[in-house]
């Protein structure tokens, strides 16, 4: 099915950064750590882990297969492997794509928050004191100009294409966000109070464990791994025949789990830091504060708390926190952008504009009607549309794209993989005990 025009990722490490940057995201830095704290620590971490490596993992390699073999936006990709039925493989495309794009909806005002903090402080260590004041507040106006702003630099991205926009600033960008971070838990862990978050973070507290932490793993490792959505489907789409698809989907898993673990070593300490400041942590029930709460408030008085090394501090932890959300929106958005530019022959730079338009808007009528919609709208897409989308994509390469077409696609480029116990067990796997376990999930 190859087509020679068709933009590739230029090579394995640069898809491999794309995809983690795509699966590296506030769900990682932001959810992942929340989530932990506040579902008793050790015992989220351990089934999440379970979660990732159990269930997203085989769906990664599904969507990445999909992707590859229909070497097409996923719409046609879709279509390509349930040929009979191709109207309702296209219609599963297409709420993939409305899903994605409601999630870069909600996506970018949080990433608009967090631009404004980056700067925020910027402007009042050179006395801009009222712009940083609006910058740092809630207001409709800042989460509209920021949400815009955020727009814009995802569009700019992706405009540029596959291997000149999106690998490219996948590859600047995820290595400086890894030093960055590492940086960060270096210094935050010698801080006085750090030991606490890490006992939480570190220490198992059984007393916690409920079917709702279990479904909240499984949302928070989809999330987390960018499924469902067809943004895997996509990268997949532009991924060289010659690349080892279950090894290099296991380095995006092992990566994005990785950095979620580190954002745990990061996150929950900062905010024992914060408490040993005199920052308040816990509200009056004596339940710990939500994560807006944390990550916009409790932190950045932390890092006022540390005097000028703090502001630097601040500062380098909201370049990190916008980066990754950066390297996120860009495969949201490329999702309707590939099914534009193919199934309507529309230019890549007529296409982002109107796509990212269109969103835009989408995302300014949810920052007018925050109260009402900005909740309802994440719980929509990430607590039942990504879990259907992926249980269907489950479903579709385990009962019926052709078993042998499957296997071929996989092992293209590396016949070796028959000899693995991965081929033995993964056919299966997607087709029963993927879709068994999600709905155990759902049920719980
Ligand atoms: N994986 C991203 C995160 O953890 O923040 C979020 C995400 C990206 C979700 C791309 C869905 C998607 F298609």
């Amino acid at each position: 099915m190859a087509s020679s025009s068709r933009a590739q990722f230029s090579s394995r490490i640069g898809f491999i950064l794309a995809a983690a940057g795509s699966a590296v995201g506030l769900g990682n830095i932001w959810g992942f750590p929340t989530q932990a704290a506040s579902n008793g620590g050790a015992v989220f971490l351990f089934v999440y882990l379970l979660m990732v490596f159990a269930l997203a993992y085989p769906l990664l390699v599904a969507e990445l297969t999909i992707g590859r073999y229909g070497n097409a936006n996923p719409i046609k990709s879709l279509r390509s492997i349930w040929p009979q039925q191709r109207g309702i493989a296209a219609l599963l495309g297409i709420a993939g794509m409305i899903a994605v794009s409601m999630i870069l909806s909600f996506y970018a005002i949080v990433a608009g928050w967090l631009f404004g903090f980056l700067v925020g402080p910027i402007l009042e260590a050179i006395g801009f004191t009222t712009a940083a004041n609006w910058l740092e507040s809630f207001s409709t106006s800042r989460n509209l100009i920021l949400m815009i702003v955020f727009m814009i630099m995802t569009i700019m991205v992706v405009r540029n294409g596959v291997a000149n926009g999106i690998e490219r600033w996948s590859t600047r960008l995820m290595p400086v966000l890894l030093v960055l971070f590492v940086v960060m838990v270096g210094y935050i862990l010698t801080q006085e109070g750090a030991m606490e978050g890490l006992k939480m973070f570190l220490v198992p507290d059984f007393s916690h464990f409920s079917s709702g932490l279990v479904v909240s793993a499984m949302g928070q490792a989809f999330f987390s791994l960018s499924l469902g959505v067809c943004s895997m489907m996509v990268y997949g789409s532009y991924l060289r025949k010659d690349t080892n698809i279950p090894k290099t989907a296991a380095q995006v898993a092992l990566l994005d789990t990785s950095v979620a673990f580190i954002a745990g070593l990061l996150i929950l300490p900062a905010m024992f830091v914060a408490q040993h400041n005199g920052v308040e942590i816990y509200n009056d029930a004596g339940a710990l504060l939500d994560s807006d709460t944390l990550v916009f408030s409790v932190l950045p008085a932390m890092f006022e708390t540390m005097g000028t090394g703090g502001v630097f501090i601040g500062i380098l932890f909201f370049v990190l926190m916008v980066i990754a959300a950066l390297t996120s929106s860009i495969s949201m958005l490329e999702v309707p952008v590939a099914c534009a530019t193919e199934e309507l022959q529309q230019d890549r730079k007529v296409a982002v504009w109107w796509i990212g338009g269109l969103i835009t808007i989408f995302s300014s009528i949810i920052v007018y009607n925050f109260g009402d919609m900005f909740g309802l709208v994440i719980s929509l897409t990430t607590e039942y549309a990504q879990p259907i989308l992926g249980m269907c994509f489950a479903l579709l390469v385990g009962w019926i794209w052709k078993r042998d077409q499957v296997l071929q696609e996989i092992k293209e480029g590396y016949p070796e993989l028959e000899q693995s116990l991965f081929w033995k067990i993964w056919p299966w796997y997607v087709r029963v005990v993927c879709p068994v376990m999600m709905l155990m999930v759902f049920f719980a």
